[in-house]
């Protein structure tokens, strides 16, 4: 049995959980800045650094008293992210871990996503095929055995989730674009208009978002369409190429169960059209667990401190950090 402390920083969410076993959540906390960023309609990187500053020793302070169990290693998210926002948890474990004298073990903050399914009542068992969309990635990847990752592809340019929050800012809907989108979607009719799906025919398991965007922005230009319907029909058209890509994935590669993650694995249509339309189980995080979270970085870190993949003191940030060889491209 392990008991792992993980701590994520990368972004705009202070994260720290006591983990056992990478499969029961013994304490969490999480300090969301949302509210703080809402006001800039995005993430500013330098209020980002200097508010995880100011809350991590106390939210590390409650979540370990409320465990109330011995820590026997410290896990962190050392990147992709913004380096400021990293360094502030990376340091923090460093001295955690030195302290309690356990080992650190670093986390890709992707890797991380994909170990919050292993925090549900249903867990995955590998080989699987991972879908990840978050505000930063759109990618498909093989999941061959712990550790061990191939990316069959990811997208060219704007993430699912950056489109949303993007698409949001022009309906004049607030920050987070997901969920806002998604609550406007309810009043709308998702084949008001049909948006394009990008490289829906390419026979390639690449994403590309820019003109889906493009075409949301013309749409509200020409104000022909009210705010529910452009909002449904844009959710309706992103979400349609992850079921199909990921279709497509299934076929090429013939596996036998996916594992959706990620900030945008809150979706609901996302959620309901993967288990309706895949011949192949689907694997999904609580919806509280799709946001970052540390509970998601223990877990990945109860994984790697098993296998053997511990780090080292040495160990530094890294903004652009890749999952795979080939590297997670945006
Ligand atoms: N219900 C929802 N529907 C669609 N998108 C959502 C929903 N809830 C959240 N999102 C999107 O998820 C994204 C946030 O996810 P997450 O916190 O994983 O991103 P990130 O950590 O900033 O990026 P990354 O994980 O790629 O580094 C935002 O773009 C947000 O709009
Ligand atoms: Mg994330």
């Amino acid at each position: 049995m392990a008991i792992v402390l993980g701590i994520e920083t990368s972004c705009d969410e202070t994260g720290i959980a006591v983990v056992e076993d990478g499969r029961r959540i013994v304490a969490s906390a999480l300090a969301s800045q949302v509210p703080i960023h809402a006001q800039f309609g995005g993430v500013v990187p330098e209020i980002a650094s200097r508010r995880h500053t100011q809350c991590i020793s106390q939210l590390a302070q409650q979540t370990i008293d409320e465990a109330g169990v011995a820590v026997e290693a410290v896990a962190v998210t050392i990147g992709p992210g913004l380096m400021g926002s990293l360094m502030v948890g990376v340091g923090f474990a460093k001295g955690l871990a030195y302290a309690w004298n356990v080992p650190l073990v670093p986390v890709h903050h992707i890797e991380g996503h994909i170990f919050s399914v292993f925090l549900s009542d249903n867990p995955p068992t590998f080989p699987f095929l991972a879908l990840v969309v978050s505000g930063g990635h759109t990618c498909l990847i093989a999941c061959d055995e712990p550790h061990q990752y191939r990316l069959l592809g990811s997208t060219r340019d704007d993430a699912v989730g950056e489109s949303f929050d993007k698409v949001a800012r022009m309906l004049e809907l607030p920050y987070p674009g997901g969920p806002s989108i998604q609550e406007a979607a309810k009043a709308g009719n998702p084949r008001a208009i049909r948006f394009p799906r990008g490289l829906e025919h390419s026979g390639e398991l690449e994403f590309s978002y820019s003109g889906l965007k493009t075409a949301v922005l013309y749409a509200r230009q020409r104000q022909t369409a009210s705010i529910a319907d452009l909002a449904a029909s844009f959710q309706w058209a992103a979400v349609d190429v992850l079921v199909s890509k990921t279709q497509l994935a299934i076929e090429k590669t013939g596996a036998a169960r996916l594992v959706l993650a990620g900030g945008v694995a809150a979706n609901r249509l996302l959620r309901e059209r993967l288990v309706a339309e895949l011949p192949i189980p689907v694997h999904m995080p609580h919806l509280s667990l799709c946001i970052d979270n540390g509970a998601m970085i223990a877990a990945a870190g109860d994984s790697r401190f098993r296998h053997g993949l511990r780090g080292d003191f040495r160990v530094t940030p890294d903004p652009n950090l890749p999952l795979c060889n080939k590297g997670v491209r945006s």
